[in-house]
């Protein structure tokens, strides 16, 4: 597949002229003084009936934005009473009966009130249906409940967590596990996921890393899209289709220290440029929901904040999707210190644009009144109501209320499903190190004539698979197991080692004394699922527990160690990296995950994952991304691997005590062949701005790269081509390197292939200083390569 800034194939979300580029042609053209503004009110117009969609994205008919709801969502608006139209406002967890706001037990009576507009957290079809027979029977205006649930990375078939899923660098998996996911859920009675979490995380101290797709904008929208279109289909109204629900919007992922619901403070540019493209791409792809997030963005928490969810979002992006709060964010704007009591909480939040209140019950407590005292007009609730109403039409809701119970069960699991589920988790995989085999050669993969492998570790059973969505069970199969159904049963030993956390020096001398006695040992170490995800922050990235120890009294037995690392972000694991011949970063693969590391510690699949994640040495370099932005010291040639030894060396942007490059660079992965990459061509030298700027929103080529990748090695192989630019002599600094495109490739064995880039105006394009989207004169550098810190480099200028 093919995904870049202006590429053969072009973008899903990119390739129609659409309104937010309209809406940036706009700003453009006023900021230049080049159309007037009759001209303006005019677009505008035109741009605000909305029903003209010039583009054919997924949803559209049968989006949220689908003009024949209008009329629908008018009739019913108009019979509604303000208790009634601040009921489709509030939500709550009927299915987890703790926390602030859930711990009511009056859902069926406030439902026959038309009090509740969505329920989530309700996963048994009977009750899903009972509740929905309140809705549907004995409230007065009959509109049915929208179940929601976090179904992250599958409903019940579960796939690798969504940085596996985004490592694998091919949105179409990501797709089609989004719509297995949907076909699941759906079955169950649930039409909304709170998925993808879009959320850009430059720092590994967040546990929430796991949930998303790393830290690159280009690479998050293109997941961003993906998912969007899994969950949702080609028409939201189709039985089988559920409606996707961007998060955390916005910055969450820069939650200060890395500590989760930590505030951030983040410059318009860097939340334009870096933060807010996954969304928008989300919104373009015709997401049905957004999910406000909880982080305070310079001072503002983000349920509180008109300036992201109304000016950008609504005006600039053109939004017209439902906007969810995070779990009690309405309530928690009081800790946060922008309201002092709940009627306040939920004037805030409700004047920002948050149209449904997540459990906090502060809509239903005080949004009547708040209307009442005119602080919110009816004019502003009736627009939030409709976004509720138009999703729930929009999913034929009403129509089609109740979920067939029989049916329910019989969508869960389906072999096609389970296959993919292991491809993903095949695709997933970064081999981050592979040598020290017999002879000097690589120790992966396994030679087919192994007699004994033991599995060592806290992480080796099928326990260890799942991460992130609790209400996956079904058909694992063990790495043991699937190591033994392939060498044989009595071939294959299990030792823990240790726990996660904890162990005894007993279980260890066991776990020694079987890798004495094997030819291979795979050591399975890493991070439970539940130390990653929401409120998983760790202030320390090694493995935890007595896993160190585990794993260098291993090492010591001089056997050969395959380490398997698990977790949800990359570990901070320098000892193994020096000593561990072979290691893969597995994250946390789901159901497929036991077979799929079988047949790639075989060979049967060759790896091809790389990481969406910059790989820090230590804790210390946190927050640590490839995107970076130089310094007026730049290191240069110093040698950051010793202390500064004079003045030279030291008053550059360093640390005394560590390097500054990651131990493993964004994009990085191996593979069980080589590559190696010839020059970089570009087809012109020579773009203008003036020219780029004109044609931002086409999809003409602005520039052609090109460079030949050739199998130096002995496997077919896929390798996922990347290519980079850098801006330099621009109005605000842009980073050493931004990721513009990105493609797989299948080479044979001493095949080479070129690799063609199309570049659009836009991947030239940066947020300036006066925060508009526009080409600046600069000089260009371009890199095809396989990963953010090697390629060669062509040069090229952009003129006034
Ligand atoms: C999380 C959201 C999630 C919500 C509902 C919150 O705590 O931040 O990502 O969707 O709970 O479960």
């Amino acid at each position: 597949m093919t995904f870049s800034a202006g590429g053969r194939v072009v973008p899903w979300w990119s390739q129609h002229a659409n309104r937010s580029e309209w809406a940036r042609m706009i700003r453009r053209a006023v900021a230049f003084g080049v159309i007037c503004v009759v001209m303006i009110a005019t677009l505008s117009a035109g741009l605000s009936a909305q029903t003209q969609p010039a583009r054919s994205l997924p949803g559209q008919p049968g989006g949220i934005e689908d003009a024949s709801l209008d009329a629908r969502v008018e009739s019913i608006l108009q019979k509604m009473t303000v208790e009634e139209k601040v009921g489709q406002l509030v939500q709550y967890s009927a299915g987890q009966p703790t926390g602030p706001g859930t711990g009511r037990t009056d859902y069926n009576d406030m439902i026959a009130r038309g009090q509740i507009g969505s329920l989530f957290n309700v996963i048994d079809p009977n009750e899903i249906n009972k509740y929905q027979k309140i809705a549907m029977e004995k409230a007065r205006l009959h509109i049915p409940i929208l179940f929601g649930l976090d179904v992250l990375h599958g409903f019940k078939t579960e796939f690798p967590i969504p940085l596996g899923l985004a490592s694998t660098w091919d949105p179409s998996i990501v797709e089609k596990a989004s719509r297995v996911a949907a076909m699941e859920a759906s079955a169950d009675g649930i039409r909304w996921t709170f998925s993808p979490m879009v959320d850009i995380a430059r720092d590994a101290r967040w546990g929430r890393m796991a949930e998303g797709a790393g830290e690159d904008p280009f690479l998050g929208s293109a997941m961003a899209v993906a998912y969007v279109r899994g969950y949702q289909g080609a028409r939201l109204d189709a039985p089988d289709s559920i409606a996707a629900c961007a998060k955390h919007y916005v910055g969450y992922g820069a939650a200060e220290a890395g500590r989760d619901y930590n505030s951030t403070e983040i410059s318009e540019h860097t939340l334009r440029q870096y933060y807010m493209p996954p969304f928008h791409a989300a919104v373009e792809a015709g997401t049905a929901s957004l999910m406000s997030a909880f982080n305070s963005l310079n001072g503002m928490p983000s349920a509180a904040n008109a300036f992201t969810l109304k000016q950008v979002l609504r005006q600039e992006w053109g939004f017209r999707g439902l906007v969810v709060s995070d779990w009690n964010a309405v309530g928690e704007l009081i800790p946060q210190g922008v309201a002092a009591e709940g009627a306040t909480a939920a004037r805030k939040a409700f004047l920002a644009g948050v149209d449904m209140d997540m459990v906090s019950s502060l809509y239903h407590d005080h949004l009547q009144q708040v209307v009442s005292l005119r602080e919110a007009t009816q004019a502003e609730l009736d627009d939030a109501v409709r976004h509720v109403l138009r999703l729930k039409l929009a999913l034929g809701l009403f129509e089609h209320p109740f979920v067939d119970e029989g049916a329910a069960a019989k969508a869960l699991y389906h072999p096609d499903s389970i296959a993919l589920a292991q491809t993903a988790a095949e695709r997933s995989f970064v081999l981050l190190k592979n040598a020290g085999g017999p002879g000097g050669k690589a120790l992966l993969p396994l030679a087919n004539g192994i007699k004994s492998i033991a599995v060592i570790g806290p992480l080796g059973d099928d326990s260890s698979y799942p991460g992130g969505a609790p209400q996956g069970a079904g058909p694992r199969v063990s790495l043991p197991t699937a190591l033994a159904q392939r060498i044989g049963g009595d071939q294959v030993v299990r030792f823990k080692g240790t726990g996660i956390l904890d162990g005894t020096d007993a279980e260890i001398a066991a776990a020694v004394a079987g890798a004495q006695k094997a030819d291979v040992v795979v050591l399975a170490l890493g991070e439970s699922p539940d130390m990653s995800g929401e409120a998983a922050s760790r202030a320390h990235l090694g493995l935890p527990g007595r896993q160190q120890e585990l794993l260098e009294a291993i090492v010591r037995t001089n056997r050969p160690v395959v380490l398997i690392l698990f977790s949800g972000r990359p570990l901070t694991v320098p000892w193994a990296f020096e000593h561990v011949p072979a290691v893969i970063a597995a994250w946390l693969p789901g159901i497929g995950g036991g077979p799929a590391l079988a047949r790639t510690l075989f060979g049967d699949v060759n790896p091809s994952g790389k990481l969406v994640v910059s790989w820090p040495r230590s804790v210390g370099q946190e927050p640590l991304y490839y995107n970076s932005l130089n310094t007026g010291r730049p290191p240069g040639d110093v040698d950051l691997t010793r202390p500064p030894t004079d003045i030279v060396s030291k008053y550059v942007s360093r640390y005394l005590d560590e390097q500054n490059s990651p131990q493993f660079p964004f994009g990085y992965g191996e593979s069980y062949t080589s590559y190696s990459y010839g020059t970089t061509t570009i087809s012109t030298q020579r773009l203008s701005a003036a020219a780029l700027n004109k044609s931002l929103s086409s999809r003409t080529v602005a520039m052609t790269a090109e460079a030949e990748v050739t199998n130096t090695g002995s496997r077919p192989g896929e390798e996922v081509v990347q290519l980079y630019i850098q801006l330099r002599g621009t109005s605000l600094a842009e980073p050493v390197r931004m990721l513009k495109g990105f493609q797989t490739v299948a080479i044979a064995p001493g095949e080479a292939k070129k690799v063609k880039f199309e570049l659009k105006p836009e991947a030239f394009a940066i947020w300036n200083d006066r925060n508009e989207f526009a080409a600046e004169a600069a000089k260009v550098t371009v890199w095809i390569s396989p990963d953010s810190a090697r390629g060669s480099a062509a040069q090229a200028e952009i003129v006034p």
